[in-house]
Protein backbone atom coordinates (compact mmCIF):
# COMPACT_ATOMS: atom_id res chain seq x y z
CA UNK A 1 0.00 0.00 0.00
CA UNK A 2 1.53 3.08 -0.93
CA UNK A 3 2.23 6.07 1.62
CA UNK A 4 -0.47 8.92 2.42
CA UNK A 5 0.34 12.36 0.76
CA UNK A 6 2.29 14.61 2.16
CA UNK A 7 -0.69 17.27 2.85
CA UNK A 8 -2.71 14.14 4.30
CA UNK A 9 0.10 13.02 6.97
CA UNK A 10 0.54 16.83 7.79
CA UNK A 11 -3.54 16.84 8.97
CA UNK A 12 -3.30 13.92 10.42
CA UNK A 13 -0.19 15.00 12.82
CA UNK A 14 -2.11 18.17 13.54
CA UNK A 15 -5.27 16.62 14.35
CA UNK A 16 -3.76 13.85 16.49
CA UNK A 17 -1.87 16.58 18.32
CA UNK A 18 -5.71 18.98 18.99
CA UNK A 19 -7.03 15.61 19.93
CA UNK A 20 -4.90 13.37 21.67
CA UNK A 21 -7.76 12.14 24.20
CA UNK A 22 -10.36 11.44 22.17
CA UNK A 23 -11.54 8.84 20.18
CA UNK A 24 -12.03 10.30 17.29
CA UNK A 25 -10.16 9.45 14.24
CA UNK A 26 -9.03 11.69 10.76
CA UNK A 27 -10.98 11.35 7.53
CA UNK A 28 -9.40 11.89 4.65
CA UNK A 29 -11.50 14.76 3.35
CA UNK A 30 -10.58 15.49 0.04
CA UNK A 31 -11.61 11.87 -0.61
CA UNK A 32 -12.57 9.33 -1.46
CA UNK A 33 -12.64 2.95 -5.87
CA UNK A 34 -10.76 0.17 -4.90
CA UNK A 35 -11.05 -3.48 -6.05
CA UNK A 36 -13.96 -2.06 -8.56
CA UNK A 37 -14.35 -3.37 -12.10
CA UNK A 38 -15.19 -0.83 -15.50
CA UNK A 39 -18.49 0.36 -15.57
CA UNK A 40 -20.67 1.59 -18.12
CA UNK A 41 -22.68 4.73 -18.13
CA UNK A 42 -25.80 2.83 -19.39
CA UNK A 43 -25.92 1.42 -15.79
CA UNK A 44 -24.98 4.56 -14.00
CA UNK A 45 -27.10 6.96 -15.56
CA UNK A 46 -27.63 9.12 -12.67
CA UNK A 47 -23.32 9.87 -11.82
CA UNK A 48 -22.06 12.82 -12.88
CA UNK A 49 -18.67 13.88 -13.38
CA UNK A 50 -18.47 16.96 -10.53
CA UNK A 51 -15.45 18.86 -12.48
CA UNK A 52 -13.67 21.89 -10.64
CA UNK A 53 -10.93 24.77 -11.60
CA UNK A 54 -8.45 25.62 -8.99
CA UNK A 55 -7.39 29.24 -11.06
CA UNK A 56 -9.10 31.35 -13.30
CA UNK A 57 -7.54 30.26 -16.53
CA UNK A 58 -7.44 26.30 -14.81
CA UNK A 59 -9.46 23.96 -16.88
CA UNK A 60 -11.63 22.36 -15.12
CA UNK A 61 -10.38 18.64 -13.65
CA UNK A 62 -12.99 15.75 -12.63
CA UNK A 63 -13.08 16.40 -8.79
CA UNK A 64 -15.98 14.52 -6.95
CA UNK A 65 -18.98 12.21 -7.98
CA UNK A 66 -22.63 13.42 -7.99
CA UNK A 67 -26.45 11.87 -8.68
CA UNK A 68 -28.94 13.58 -10.57
CA UNK A 69 -31.97 13.78 -8.68
CA UNK A 70 -34.28 15.61 -11.34
CA UNK A 71 -33.41 17.53 -14.59
CA UNK A 72 -31.68 21.04 -12.15
CA UNK A 73 -30.15 19.28 -8.98
CA UNK A 74 -27.39 17.33 -8.37
CA UNK A 75 -27.03 15.78 -4.75
CA UNK A 76 -23.09 15.67 -4.19
CA UNK A 77 -20.96 15.70 -0.60
CA UNK A 78 -20.78 18.96 1.32
CA UNK A 79 -16.97 18.39 1.35
CA UNK A 80 -16.82 18.81 -2.11
CA UNK A 81 -18.12 21.91 -2.61
CA UNK A 82 -17.39 23.58 0.81
CA UNK A 83 -17.47 27.24 0.51
CA UNK A 84 -16.13 27.63 -3.09
CA UNK A 85 -17.76 29.77 -5.79
CA UNK A 86 -20.26 28.47 -8.29
CA UNK A 87 -18.32 29.30 -11.14
CA UNK A 88 -15.51 26.87 -10.23
CA UNK A 89 -17.44 24.13 -11.06
CA UNK A 90 -19.43 21.98 -14.43
CA UNK A 91 -20.94 19.28 -13.79
CA UNK A 92 -20.93 16.08 -16.90
CA UNK A 93 -23.39 14.11 -16.94
CA UNK A 94 -23.94 11.44 -19.05
CA UNK A 95 -19.92 10.29 -19.68
CA UNK A 96 -18.38 6.95 -18.39
CA UNK A 97 -15.19 8.66 -18.94
CA UNK A 98 -13.26 11.31 -16.33
CA UNK A 99 -11.21 13.64 -18.50
CA UNK A 100 -13.25 13.08 -21.77
CA UNK A 101 -15.32 15.69 -24.01
CA UNK A 102 -18.34 13.89 -24.39
CA UNK A 103 -21.51 13.98 -22.33
CA UNK A 104 -23.66 17.18 -21.45
CA UNK A 105 -22.31 20.09 -19.65
CA UNK A 106 -24.12 21.96 -17.15
CA UNK A 107 -23.35 25.13 -14.83
CA UNK A 108 -24.63 25.66 -11.11
CA UNK A 109 -26.88 28.33 -9.94
CA UNK A 110 -26.22 28.06 -6.53
CA UNK A 111 -25.17 25.65 -4.01
CA UNK A 112 -27.32 24.52 -0.72
CA UNK A 113 -25.01 23.07 1.93
CA UNK A 114 -26.89 20.89 4.86
CA UNK A 115 -27.14 23.58 7.77
CA UNK A 116 -25.48 21.21 9.74
CA UNK A 117 -22.65 20.46 8.05
CA UNK A 118 -19.07 20.20 9.91
CA UNK A 119 -16.28 20.41 8.04
CA UNK A 120 -14.30 19.27 11.06
CA UNK A 121 -16.23 16.13 12.19
CA UNK A 122 -17.80 15.60 8.11
CA UNK A 123 -21.22 15.25 9.88
CA UNK A 124 -24.08 15.72 7.06
CA UNK A 125 -22.15 15.79 4.35
CA UNK A 126 -24.41 16.68 2.11
CA UNK A 127 -25.40 19.64 -0.30
CA UNK A 128 -27.31 19.58 -2.99
CA UNK A 129 -26.44 21.89 -6.74
CA UNK A 130 -29.12 23.64 -8.49
CA UNK A 131 -28.14 23.92 -12.20
CA UNK A 132 -28.15 27.07 -14.04
CA UNK A 133 -29.70 24.59 -17.41
CA UNK A 134 -31.75 21.83 -17.03
CA UNK A 135 -29.81 18.55 -17.97
CA UNK A 136 -32.11 17.05 -20.65
CA UNK A 137 -32.87 13.37 -19.80
CA UNK A 138 -32.57 10.99 -22.56
CA UNK A 139 -33.11 7.76 -20.24
CA UNK A 140 -30.01 6.02 -21.76
CA UNK A 141 -27.26 8.06 -20.56
CA UNK A 142 -28.91 10.76 -18.34
CA UNK A 143 -31.64 10.12 -15.68
CA UNK A 144 -32.76 10.41 -12.46
CA UNK A 145 -31.90 7.76 -9.58
CA UNK A 146 -34.60 7.53 -6.61
CA UNK A 147 -34.05 8.25 -3.12
CA UNK A 148 -34.23 5.09 -0.20
CA UNK A 149 -37.00 5.80 2.15
CA UNK A 150 -35.89 3.92 4.67
CA UNK A 151 -31.96 2.83 5.71
CA UNK A 152 -30.87 -0.09 4.04
CA UNK A 153 -30.71 -3.64 6.43
CA UNK A 154 -27.61 -4.72 7.45
CA UNK A 155 -25.66 -6.67 5.18
CA UNK A 156 -27.47 -5.69 2.16
CA UNK A 157 -25.54 -5.77 -0.88
CA UNK A 158 -24.52 -1.83 -2.39
CA UNK A 159 -22.80 -1.07 -5.38
CA UNK A 160 -20.89 1.85 -5.28
CA UNK A 161 -18.91 4.10 -8.22
CA UNK A 162 -16.59 6.78 -9.15
CA UNK A 163 -13.60 8.12 -11.05
CA UNK A 164 -11.32 7.96 -7.58
CA UNK A 165 -8.24 6.47 -7.48
CA UNK A 166 -7.57 3.10 -8.14
CA UNK A 167 -5.71 2.34 -4.80
CA UNK A 168 -5.27 4.43 -1.75
CA UNK A 169 -2.85 7.45 -2.50
CA UNK A 170 -2.93 5.71 -6.36
CA UNK A 171 -3.95 7.17 -10.05
CA UNK A 172 -7.29 8.16 -10.53
CA UNK A 173 -9.31 5.83 -13.41
CA UNK A 174 -10.13 6.81 -17.09
CA UNK A 175 -13.12 4.93 -16.53
CA UNK A 176 -16.36 4.72 -14.59
CA UNK A 177 -15.61 1.61 -11.58
CA UNK A 178 -17.78 -0.01 -9.93
CA UNK A 179 -17.52 -2.29 -6.89
CA UNK A 180 -19.93 -4.25 -4.87
CA UNK A 181 -19.89 -3.98 -1.34
CA UNK A 182 -22.19 -4.71 2.30
CA UNK A 183 -24.02 -2.03 4.22
CA UNK A 184 -22.46 -2.82 7.53
CA UNK A 185 -23.44 -2.97 10.78
CA UNK A 186 -23.63 0.15 13.03
CA UNK A 187 -21.64 -1.54 15.81
CA UNK A 188 -18.88 -2.22 13.39
CA UNK A 189 -18.83 1.53 12.38
CA UNK A 190 -18.90 3.02 15.72
CA UNK A 191 -16.10 0.47 16.79
CA UNK A 192 -13.94 1.80 13.82
CA UNK A 193 -14.13 5.39 14.40
CA UNK A 194 -16.27 5.97 18.14
CA UNK A 195 -18.42 9.15 18.11
CA UNK A 196 -17.20 10.86 14.87
CA UNK A 197 -20.06 7.88 13.31
CA UNK A 198 -23.22 9.39 13.81
CA UNK A 199 -26.48 8.88 12.81
CA UNK A 200 -26.34 11.05 9.40
CA UNK A 201 -24.22 8.23 8.40
CA UNK A 202 -23.84 4.49 7.69
CA UNK A 203 -20.77 2.54 7.06
CA UNK A 204 -20.33 -0.67 3.81
CA UNK A 205 -17.44 -2.23 3.02
CA UNK A 206 -16.01 -5.94 3.47
CA UNK A 207 -14.70 -6.75 6.83
CA UNK A 208 -11.87 -8.10 5.25
CA UNK A 209 -11.12 -4.72 3.70
CA UNK A 210 -10.29 -5.07 -0.05
CA UNK A 211 -12.93 -3.10 -1.66
CA UNK A 212 -13.76 0.92 -0.79
CA UNK A 213 -14.56 4.27 -2.37
CA UNK A 214 -11.43 6.42 -2.21
CA UNK A 215 -10.47 9.54 -3.24
CA UNK A 216 -11.96 11.55 -6.06
CA UNK A 217 -15.18 9.23 -5.41
CA UNK A 218 -16.62 11.31 -3.06
CA UNK A 219 -20.38 13.03 -3.98
CA UNK A 220 -20.77 9.95 -5.81
CA UNK A 221 -23.45 6.96 -5.06
CA UNK A 222 -23.62 4.15 -2.56
CA UNK A 223 -26.76 1.75 -4.18
CA UNK A 224 -28.78 -0.39 -2.93
CA UNK A 225 -31.08 -2.24 -4.77
CA UNK A 226 -30.34 0.42 -7.29
CA UNK A 227 -31.68 2.95 -5.13
CA UNK A 228 -29.42 5.85 -3.30
CA UNK A 229 -28.76 4.52 -0.07
CA UNK A 230 -25.69 6.58 0.38
CA UNK A 231 -23.44 9.59 -0.48
CA UNK A 232 -20.14 8.59 -0.68
CA UNK A 233 -18.57 10.55 2.24
CA UNK A 234 -14.88 9.49 4.24
CA UNK A 235 -12.97 7.06 5.27
CA UNK A 236 -9.77 6.07 6.87
CA UNK A 237 -7.54 4.86 4.19
CA UNK A 238 -8.91 3.21 1.51
CA UNK A 239 -9.95 -0.48 1.64
CA UNK A 240 -8.26 -1.34 4.72
CA UNK A 241 -9.60 -4.07 6.91
CA UNK A 242 -11.62 -2.84 10.24
CA UNK A 243 -11.55 0.68 8.47
CA UNK A 244 -14.63 0.33 6.51
CA UNK A 245 -16.01 3.53 4.14
CA UNK A 246 -18.36 5.64 5.13
CA UNK A 247 -21.42 7.51 3.60
CA UNK A 248 -24.23 9.92 4.00
CA UNK A 249 -27.40 8.30 5.15
CA UNK A 250 -29.54 8.77 2.41
CA UNK A 251 -33.03 8.13 4.58
CA UNK A 252 -31.26 10.23 7.24
CA UNK A 253 -31.22 13.00 5.45
CA UNK A 254 -33.88 12.16 2.86
CA UNK A 255 -36.62 14.78 4.06
CA UNK A 256 -33.94 17.53 4.36
CA UNK A 257 -33.66 16.66 0.31
CA UNK A 258 -37.11 16.72 -0.71
CA UNK A 259 -37.39 19.99 1.12
CA UNK A 260 -34.61 21.76 0.04
CA UNK A 261 -35.56 20.74 -3.60
CA UNK A 262 -38.81 21.95 -3.43
CA UNK A 263 -38.26 25.09 -2.32
CA UNK A 264 -35.33 25.90 -4.73
CA UNK A 265 -37.10 24.35 -7.81
CA UNK A 266 -38.14 27.07 -10.09
CA UNK A 267 -40.59 25.19 -11.87
CA UNK A 268 -42.51 23.70 -8.90
CA UNK A 269 -43.42 27.33 -7.50
CA UNK A 270 -46.91 28.24 -8.01
CA UNK A 271 -46.24 31.00 -9.55
CA UNK A 272 -48.38 31.82 -12.37
CA UNK A 273 -47.38 35.41 -12.89
CA UNK A 274 -45.35 36.96 -15.95
CA UNK A 275 -43.79 40.49 -15.86
CA UNK A 276 -43.10 41.87 -19.21
CA UNK A 277 -39.48 42.17 -17.81
CA UNK A 278 -38.98 38.24 -17.44
CA UNK A 279 -40.72 37.89 -20.82
CA UNK A 280 -37.49 40.82 -22.48
CA UNK A 281 -35.03 37.94 -19.89
CA UNK A 282 -36.15 35.32 -21.72
CA UNK A 283 -35.59 36.60 -24.86
CA UNK A 284 -32.11 38.25 -24.29
CA UNK A 285 -31.16 34.57 -22.34
CA UNK A 286 -32.40 32.43 -25.30
CA UNK A 287 -32.06 34.15 -28.66
CA UNK A 288 -33.01 31.20 -30.30
CA UNK A 289 -36.77 31.67 -28.74
CA UNK A 290 -36.85 33.76 -31.77
CA UNK A 291 -37.42 30.38 -33.38
CA UNK A 292 -40.65 30.11 -31.34
CA UNK A 293 -42.11 34.12 -32.05
CA UNK A 294 -41.81 34.03 -35.51
CA UNK A 295 -38.32 33.56 -36.76
CA UNK A 296 -36.04 35.40 -39.80
CA UNK A 297 -33.25 34.15 -41.36
CA UNK A 298 -33.00 31.08 -39.27
CA UNK A 299 -31.91 27.67 -39.94
CA UNK A 300 -33.91 24.03 -40.05
CA UNK A 301 -33.06 22.70 -36.35
CA UNK A 302 -34.59 20.00 -34.55
CA UNK A 303 -37.36 20.24 -31.13
CA UNK A 304 -34.50 18.26 -29.50
CA UNK A 305 -32.40 21.33 -29.45
CA UNK A 306 -35.51 23.80 -28.85
CA UNK A 307 -37.47 21.26 -26.97
CA UNK A 308 -39.75 23.75 -25.26
CA UNK A 309 -40.74 25.43 -28.60
CA UNK A 310 -44.54 24.79 -29.01
CA UNK A 311 -47.32 26.01 -32.20
CA UNK A 312 -50.28 27.21 -31.86
CA UNK A 313 -52.69 26.01 -34.56
CA UNK A 314 -56.19 25.44 -35.58
CA UNK A 315 -57.42 21.46 -35.61
CA UNK A 316 -57.55 21.42 -39.13
CA UNK A 317 -53.25 22.25 -38.46
CA UNK A 318 -53.36 26.49 -39.77
CA UNK A 319 -50.12 27.45 -37.52
CA UNK A 320 -50.66 30.62 -35.74
CA UNK A 321 -48.19 31.41 -33.65
CA UNK A 322 -45.87 30.22 -31.87
CA UNK A 323 -44.80 29.82 -28.45
CA UNK A 324 -42.55 28.60 -25.48
CA UNK A 325 -43.17 26.10 -22.87
CA UNK A 326 -42.28 28.00 -19.48
CA UNK A 327 -44.37 25.88 -17.28
CA UNK A 328 -45.61 22.00 -17.78
CA UNK A 329 -48.68 23.61 -18.56
CA UNK A 330 -47.60 27.28 -19.10
CA UNK A 331 -47.06 28.22 -22.24
CA UNK A 332 -46.54 32.25 -23.54
CA UNK A 333 -46.65 33.76 -26.91
CA UNK A 334 -47.95 36.63 -28.25
CA UNK A 335 -51.01 38.59 -27.91
CA UNK A 336 -51.28 39.02 -31.70
CA UNK A 337 -52.12 35.44 -32.05
CA UNK A 338 -55.60 36.15 -30.39
CA UNK A 339 -56.43 38.46 -32.78
CA UNK A 340 -57.76 37.23 -35.64
CA UNK A 341 -58.73 33.82 -34.27
CA UNK A 342 -61.30 32.45 -32.04
CA UNK A 343 -59.27 30.98 -28.83
CA UNK A 344 -61.92 28.21 -28.81
CA UNK A 345 -60.23 27.41 -31.85
CA UNK A 346 -56.66 27.58 -30.92
CA UNK A 347 -54.78 24.47 -29.66
CA UNK A 348 -51.28 23.73 -28.82
CA UNK A 349 -49.06 21.29 -30.69
CA UNK A 350 -46.34 20.13 -28.48
CA UNK A 351 -43.09 18.19 -29.28
CA UNK A 352 -42.75 18.58 -32.83
CA UNK A 353 -40.60 18.79 -35.68
CA UNK A 354 -43.00 19.53 -38.52
CA UNK A 355 -45.74 22.47 -37.36
CA UNK A 356 -48.87 19.88 -38.51
CA UNK A 357 -47.81 16.35 -38.47
CA UNK A 358 -45.99 15.48 -35.27
CA UNK A 359 -45.79 15.96 -31.57
CA UNK A 360 -49.52 16.17 -29.49
CA UNK A 361 -52.04 18.13 -29.60
CA UNK A 362 -53.39 19.76 -26.75
CA UNK A 363 -56.71 22.28 -26.18
CA UNK A 364 -56.16 25.28 -24.19
CA UNK A 365 -58.03 25.62 -21.00
CA UNK A 366 -57.00 29.45 -20.45
CA UNK A 367 -55.47 32.39 -21.55
CA UNK A 368 -54.39 35.39 -20.49
CA UNK A 369 -53.61 38.55 -23.14
CA UNK A 370 -51.40 41.72 -21.18
CA UNK A 371 -53.81 44.20 -20.17
CA UNK A 372 -51.55 46.98 -22.40
CA UNK A 373 -51.64 45.13 -25.63
CA UNK A 374 -51.95 47.40 -28.62
CA UNK A 375 -52.42 45.64 -31.56
CA UNK A 376 -51.63 48.97 -33.64
CA UNK A 377 -48.40 49.34 -31.92
CA UNK A 378 -47.58 45.93 -31.14
CA UNK A 379 -46.87 47.32 -27.35
CA UNK A 380 -47.13 44.53 -24.61
CA UNK A 381 -47.23 41.67 -27.17
CA UNK A 382 -47.44 38.66 -25.23
CA UNK A 383 -50.04 36.95 -23.80
CA UNK A 384 -49.98 33.49 -21.05
CA UNK A 385 -51.91 30.45 -22.07
CA UNK A 386 -52.75 27.52 -19.86
CA UNK A 387 -52.74 24.35 -21.44
CA UNK A 388 -55.44 21.64 -20.33
CA UNK A 389 -53.06 19.36 -19.37
CA UNK A 390 -49.42 19.17 -18.03
CA UNK A 391 -46.53 18.06 -20.64
CA UNK A 392 -44.65 15.57 -19.54
CA UNK A 393 -40.54 16.37 -19.89
CA UNK A 394 -38.99 14.43 -22.78
CA UNK A 395 -36.32 14.45 -24.96
CA UNK A 396 -38.94 16.36 -27.07
CA UNK A 397 -40.88 18.65 -24.54
CA UNK A 398 -40.12 20.16 -21.39
CA UNK A 399 -40.28 23.52 -19.76
CA UNK A 400 -37.79 26.86 -20.52
CA UNK A 401 -36.40 28.46 -17.24
CA UNK A 402 -37.86 31.67 -16.96
CA UNK A 403 -36.35 34.57 -14.25
CA UNK A 404 -39.24 35.11 -11.98
CA UNK A 405 -39.91 38.76 -10.64
CA UNK A 406 -43.12 40.78 -10.19
CA UNK A 407 -41.82 43.79 -10.65
CA UNK A 408 -45.17 45.62 -11.20
CA UNK A 409 -44.03 48.63 -13.13
CA UNK A 410 -43.41 45.94 -15.98
CA UNK A 411 -46.87 44.86 -15.88
CA UNK A 412 -48.51 41.66 -15.40
CA UNK A 413 -49.54 38.95 -17.21
CA UNK A 414 -51.55 36.34 -15.21
CA UNK A 415 -52.99 32.87 -15.35
CA UNK A 416 -55.00 31.11 -13.23
CA UNK A 417 -52.78 28.28 -11.41
C1 LIG B 1 -18.07 20.87 14.61
O1 LIG B 1 -17.92 19.81 15.53
C2 LIG B 1 -16.93 20.08 16.54
C3 LIG B 1 -16.75 18.79 17.36
O2 LIG B 1 -17.99 18.34 17.83
C4 LIG B 1 -17.42 21.25 17.41
O3 LIG B 1 -16.46 21.56 18.37
C5 LIG B 1 -17.63 22.46 16.47
O4 LIG B 1 -18.18 23.51 17.21
C6 LIG B 1 -18.56 22.10 15.35
N1 LIG B 1 -18.59 23.20 14.41
C7 LIG B 1 -19.73 23.75 14.02
C8 LIG B 1 -19.61 24.84 13.05
O5 LIG B 1 -20.81 23.35 14.43
C1 LIG C 1 -58.95 25.76 -40.71
O1 LIG C 1 -59.72 26.24 -39.64
C2 LIG C 1 -59.77 27.67 -39.55
C3 LIG C 1 -60.50 28.06 -38.30
O2 LIG C 1 -61.02 26.98 -37.62
C4 LIG C 1 -60.46 28.23 -40.79
O3 LIG C 1 -60.49 29.62 -40.74
C5 LIG C 1 -59.66 27.80 -42.01
O4 LIG C 1 -60.34 28.20 -43.18
C6 LIG C 1 -59.53 26.27 -42.03
N1 LIG C 1 -58.62 25.91 -43.12
C7 LIG C 1 -58.85 24.90 -43.90
C8 LIG C 1 -57.83 24.63 -44.98
O5 LIG C 1 -59.85 24.16 -43.80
Amino acid sequence: MSVLPLALTVLLLLFLSNAAASSIQMPQLENRIVGGVDATILHHKHQISLRRKTCKECAYLHHCGGNILNEDTILTAAHCVGERDVGDFTVIAGTETRTGSEGLVARIDHIVVHEHYNASTTDYDVALLFLATPLLFDNVRIAAVSLVTTAPAVGAPATVTGWGTLSEGGVQAQQLQAVNVFVLDRSMCTAAYGGRFTAAMLCAGLPAGGKDACQRDSGGPLLVANQLAGIISWGVGCARAGNPGVYVNVAHVRTWITETVAANSLYDKDVCTLSIKDFSHLIAYHASLSVALGFIGGAETSITAHPYVVSLQTANGTHICGGALIKKQIVVTTAQCFVFYDPKQIFVRVGNNNYVSDGELIPIDAYRINENFDFTTMDSDVAVVKLAKSVKNSRLTREIKMLVSLDLSYGLVEVPC
